[in-house]
């Protein structure tokens, strides 16, 4: 039997953001033939936006084993589910699926710092990666950090209510594009050093306070300058200006709600309004 040079690679969550990065990213070195490309809705305008450049798609849904079928590929790259609490059975599903067929190599996408990482998010990706490595499949971990775009989706609704939350203080945040990480991810993929075993801990060169956001969205069209003066751009919460002190304020009632329900409410207290207008 003659194998191919190239090992054919197989991402998953090809319709989501991330995925179609992974996918363009893959598509600058890779032969569209040697791509597969996971959906887990065939029909969706995406899913045919990927068939339309010659990469095969193939139904697969973390929930439904008999769709994981993966007897053909060399390298899988697992983009986390965005099934909060149902994660780490879906995604052992397909680590399962994967050892089954005997893939040659597992990437999948964890958060920074996974093993020691307070946040309630981080324990899925620790089960997951638990999963990973007993699974007996050589596997190797992407740790992607914050996506930058989080903060720029966040920009219309600052504008709109003068103002940008968060509960992170003066903590610094090393964010980078989706497209940053989906090109680590592709870099992993095509890799001709062996990727077993390693933990990548990915996030972007500068670290920025969440001030610096608020002053990007102020200031569009304006190139910083100066670092973030946490005095002056920070304030605890409640804010200085009389009119957000209320407790009725409009925004702060709305992130009061959003996070009651999570696991962010004992941090209710640190909330800061970085002002935007
Ligand atoms: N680092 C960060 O800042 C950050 C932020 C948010 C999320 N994340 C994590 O990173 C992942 C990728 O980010 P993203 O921006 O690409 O998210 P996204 O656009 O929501 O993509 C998630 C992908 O997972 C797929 N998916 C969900 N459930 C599935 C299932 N049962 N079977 C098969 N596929 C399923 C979705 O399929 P459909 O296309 O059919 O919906 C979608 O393609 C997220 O899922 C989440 O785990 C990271």
């Amino acid at each position: 039997m003659t194998t191919h040079p190239i090992p054919r690679l197989f991402v998953t969550g090809a319709t989501g953001e991330l995925g179609q990065l992974v996918i363009d990213a893959l598509l600058r070195t890779v032969p569209a033939d040697r791509i597969v490309a996971g959906v887990r809705n065939p029909d969706a305008p995406a899913a045919a936006a990927l068939g339309a450049r010659g990469v095969e798609v193939r139904t697969t849904d973390y929930t439904k084993p008999e769709t994981l079928t993966f007897e053909d590929i060399g390298k899988l790259l697992l983009i986390s589910s965005n099934a909060i609490g149902a994660r780490v059975a879906q995604h052992r599903n397909v680590i399962d699926a994967a050892a089954r067929a005997g893939v040659g190599l597992i990437a999948y996408t964890s958060v920074l710092h996974a093993a020691t990482s307070p946040l309630g998010l981080a324990e899925e990706h620790r089960q997951t990666e638990a999963t990973l490595a007993a699974a007996g499949v050589p596997f190797v971990v992407l740790r992607n950090g914050w996506y930058t775009e989080n903060y720029t989706a966040a920009v219309p609704a600052a504008l709109a209510h003068g103002a940008l939350l968060g509960s992170a203080g003066a903590g610094r945040i090393s964010s980078a594009a989706r497209a940053d990480y989906a090109a680590a991810a592709a870099a992993v993929l095509t890799s001709d050093i062996d990727q077993n075993g390693k933990i990548y801990e990915l996030a972007g060169d500068a670290s920025a306070a969440r001030c610096r956001p608020a002053r990007a969205a102020r200031r569009p069209a304006r190139r910083f300058r100066r670092p973030c003066r946490r005095r002056r751009a920070v304030r605890r919460w409640p804010p200085a200006q009389p009119a957000d002190r209320s407790p009725d304020d409009p925004v702060r009632r709305h992130h009061r709600r959003r996070l009651e329900g999570l696991t962010m409410a004992p941090h209710l207290a640190e909330l800061r309004v970085f002002r935007t207008g």
